[in-house]
């Protein structure tokens, strides 16, 4: 297809949106991959989307074969960091209907976190064009059935060959699609709460989905992995007294019956999982508090057998039980009974793969 031009006028202002241009597989590799036995993000699709950004502009949006890149050594990203990204899933129903879930909310993200890396904004058409144009032709990858998913990974970086630290000039915008099952087998996890390594401090990037955020964790979740914990709960960076997020999800805790979940501020990720389920808690008639939630009071609170649940929630893990955690050496296991967690997943998932009524208009239909 030739590319031509869309012109759109908003706020008086002329845009000129190109056509994707769309380059498709000979034969697709889908018949090698064994979708009974995926590993999360492992297994990529045939496609992907890829649009360059040069001379402070947006070049022709392109969906082409999946295929490495040829980057400079010196390309700005590898010496800086300077990338941020999205999580983002699209579900297939008994119809072999394709939904995708609040895709408003990542491209909003997205832009918010490019915003704070000084990324060019990335323009809403190409993002909701190339997304809805990637997953129709993917289609086939997308296997019906609860937990079954295909994982959206829209991603920025900086492109320009330069070693200057300073912004980059140039910019690559891509997206890769993986066909998923489940983020953790087994279904539950024990976590470490933070006492020694920070995530985020105030006035930084934790609110954004920046690439170093998640390479600052790998070190200290691989040292917590070996001692049987699956994650770290992340804790302020001052004192390691409040709760944060736990970098692949924000954390749920349920106290005499009332759910409470740290507030989002510049240190903890505005999870699109997160608002869902405050929305349906509330929905439900459940006391929701976002509030600085100490460690003490979660301590103190399973020593008075007040402590309910504990869970966390996040685009890969969906909604996913705590059975315990460790503080200070000590372990504190919670009661076993994930209630709540099953009933708000159940409902969320039910909206996802368009078994219940979306009464939050959520859901957006890949045509
Ligand atoms: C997501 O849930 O999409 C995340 O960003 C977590 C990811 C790092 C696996």
């Amino acid at each position: 297809m030739t590319s031509c031009f869309i012109l759109k006028k908003t706020n008086f202002t002329y845009y000129f949106y190109k056509v994707i241009k769309i380059q498709k597989i000979k034969k697709s590799k889908i018949e090698s991959v064994n979708f009974d036995d995926l590993v999360f993000g492992k297994t990529f699709t045939d496609h992907m989307f890829i649009c360059h950004y040069k001379n402070n502009e947006w070049l022709t949006p392109e969906i082409r074969p999946y295929q490495p890149l040829k980057l400079d050594p010196s390309a700005s990203v590898l010496h800086y960091g300077q990338a941020v990204f999205e999580g983002m899933k699209a579900f297939k129903d008994s119809q072999e209907k394709i939904w995708l879930f609040r895709p408003d909310q990542n491209f909003e993200r997205i832009n918010r976190s490019a915003h704070r890396l000084q990324i060019p904004e990335f323009p809403r058409k190409y993002f909701f064009d190339g997304i809805k144009k990637l997953v129709k032709l993917e289609q086939a990858w997308i296997k019906k059935g609860e937990g079954n998913s295909l994982y959206i990974r829209p991603f920025v970086f900086a492109s320009q060959p330069t070693v200057q630290a300073s912004a980059s000039d140039e910019y690559i915008f891509m997206i890769i699609c993986a066909p998923v099952s489940t983020y953790y087998s087994g279904g539950e996890i024990n976590v470490l709460i933070a006492e020694e390594y920070s995530r985020a401090a105030n006035g930084g990037v934790g609110f954004a989905k920046a690439a170093g955020n998640y390479a600052a964790q790998f070190y200290p979740t691989s040292e917590a992995l070996k001692k049987g914990f699956q994650q770290i709960i992340w804790t302020d960076a001052n004192n390691h007294e409040y709760l944060e997020e736990a970098g692949t999800m924000n954390i749920f805790f349920k106290i005499n019956d009332s759910l409470i979940t740290a507030p989002t501020n510049d240190r903890i990720l505005d999870g699109v999982t997160r608002k869902s389920i405050i929305e349906i808690a509330k929905s439900n008639g459940i006391k929701v508090e976002e509030r600085p939630i100490k460690v003490s009071e979660i301590i103190q609170a399973h020593e008075n057998g007040n402590l309910q649940e504990i869970f966390g929630t996040g685009t890969a893990v969906v909604v996913l039980p705590i059975k315990s955690f460790s503080y200070r050496g000590v372990s504190y296991k919670t009661n076993g009974i994930d209630e709540l967690a099953i009933a708000l997943k159940k409902q969320l998932i039910g909206i996802q793969y368009n078994q219940l009524e979306d009464l939050f208009n959520w859901t957006v239909k890949v045509d």
